[in-house]
């Protein structure tokens, strides 16, 4: 049995406590696994009074977060805190300068600095690990990295966002409209008290573009994601895709295309027929397509104390076994910038939810602008009440290029004919 690999823990929330309660429970197991024991020496948070449900006593408990990355007695920093920049990042920055193994939860700093930290991993040969940011307890980048190394990815996709969809699946399930299924979300602890990176599809998107990375060995590149969120979907855009036979689904799309990558996250229809429609509540879920393995299918739950635990400690494992790798399944040398593919260019078919004056003329204002950008319509629903005094208008297209439908949009934009904005859905293809 090796020496004991030493941990110094910062950041004692949710997942911090996890980590604490997994490593107790599982102890054994884990030694006999990672070869040797894994222990917590350190601990640090802002509040040393809190009580977190575990005992602390017997780690060393560190004011000075920012020491932990030069703690004399540990091997490896465990960051929990959270954010992109701030004491998260400068713990990062220096633990691995430091040479010290460095594992994370992060998806917010690894999105904005992932090639700066993987550069410096790899300048001191310190190990840089973040299965948990990446749908917490699903092991997609290790599936990625390891299991699915030798294939040509073309796209990976996938719901990334457990909150959305917990949302999306009671506003489905229940008939009930955003702002009610939100605020109860939060009531339940689903949803935080600002849900914004949630709901706006930003969290989805620090995620895609740390997923991208690794399947297509680019560099990341949160910047050139297209973010769009939930909060606008109606439950009647929910009825009518049922109608319709698809489910409403936030989904992070990347794939590599003649002309660059394509990043984006949206709320889409999904086919009923295909797995990611049967994924519900606060599971998440990703597809990756390689060219010789087929489609995989990741599932499971994307966040919560022990599911991102498990993931955390997993990558201590690897640490204590030795076994780590290039943090984006190649060196940062390797990962190439990719220049963002315009999303025009692409084809695709799409729902179109427009809210109108009740009068004559406006489906013959909408059909005209369709017929002008070249939009080919498949079906075209009307249906009375809209919550607004307006009628409710739901289209879908033929495929075509996307172009095509933003320029019909943009032919109404301003119309005096439209009550609100309209909604756009891509459907998943
Ligand atoms: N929760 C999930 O299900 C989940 C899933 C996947 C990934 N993640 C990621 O995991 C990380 C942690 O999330 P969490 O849900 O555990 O967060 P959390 O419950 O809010 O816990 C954050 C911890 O960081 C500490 N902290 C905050 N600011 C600090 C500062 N300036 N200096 C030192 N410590 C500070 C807090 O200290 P006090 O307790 O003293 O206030 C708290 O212990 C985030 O990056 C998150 O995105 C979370």
């Amino acid at each position: 049995m090796g020496d004991a690999l030493r941990v110094a823990l910062a950041g004692l929330g949710t997942v911090g406590g996890g980590v604490i309660r997994l490593l107790d429970a599982n102890r054994d197991l884990i030694t006999r696994r990672a070869g040797r024991p894994i222990e917590i020496v350190a601990v640090s948070a802002r509040d040393r009074t809190k009580d977190r449900g575990v005992d602390l006593s017997r780690f060393e408990w560190v004011d000075d977060t920012a020491a932990l990355a030069s703690h004399p007695n540990a091997d490896v920093v465990v960051e929990l805190i959270g954010g992109s920049d701030g004491p998260a990042l400068t713990l990062a920055r220096t633990a691995l300068d430091a040479g010290r193994g460095f594992v994370t939860a992060n998806k917010a700093m690894l999105a904005h600095h992932g090639l700066e930290l993987a550069q410096k991993a790899e300048a001191s040969n310190a190990a840089l690990k973040f299965e948990a940011a990446v749908a917490g307890g699903i092991p997609v980048i290790k599936g990625l990295r390891e299991g699915a190394a030798a294939n040509a990815i073309a796209r990976v996709y996938g719901i990334l966002n457990g909150t959305c969809n917990f949302i999306l699946s009671k506003m489905e399930a229940e008939g009930r409209d955003f702002a009610e299924v939100l605020a109860e979300a939060q009531a339940l602890g689903y949803a935080e008290a600002d849900p914004s990176f949630d709901i706006d599809g930003v969290d989805a998107a620090h995620k895609l573009s740390i997923l991208a990375a690794i399947a297509f060995g680019t560099q990341p590149a949160f910047g050139d994601v297209a973010i769009g969120g939930v909060r606008h979907v109606l439950a009647a855009d929910i009825a009518q895709a049922a109608s319709l036979g698809y489910r409403v689904r936030l989904v992070g799309v990347a794939e590599e295309g003649a002309n660059g990558l394509f990043q984006r996250v949206h709320p889409h229809l999904v086919p009923l027929d295909h797995p990611l429609a049967h994924v519900t509540g606060s599971t998440n879920a990703v597809v990756a397509e390689g060219n010789f393995v087929g489609r995989l299918l990741f599932q499971g739950a994307g966040a919560g104390d022990g599911p991102t635990a498990s993931a955390v400690v997993a990558d201590l494992i690897d640490i204590a076994r030795g076994e780590y790798g290039a943090s984006f399944a190649m060196p940062a040398h390797e990962l190439i910038p990719a220049p963002k593919a315009d999303s025009g260019e692409r084809r695709g078919r799409a729902y179109l939810r427009f809210t109108v004056q009740d009068k004559v003329g406006v489906l013959a204002e909408i059909a005209a602008a369709m017929r002008d950008a070249g939009v080919s319509i498949e079906s075209l629903i009307q249906r009375g009440e809209a919550a607004d005094g307006g009628v409710m208008i739901a289209i879908v297209t033929h495929e075509g290029p996307e172009r095509s439908v933003e320029q019909a949009l943009e032919r109404l934009r301003g119309s005096q004919s439209l009550v609100g904005q309209p909604l756009l859905m891509h459907i998943l293809g």
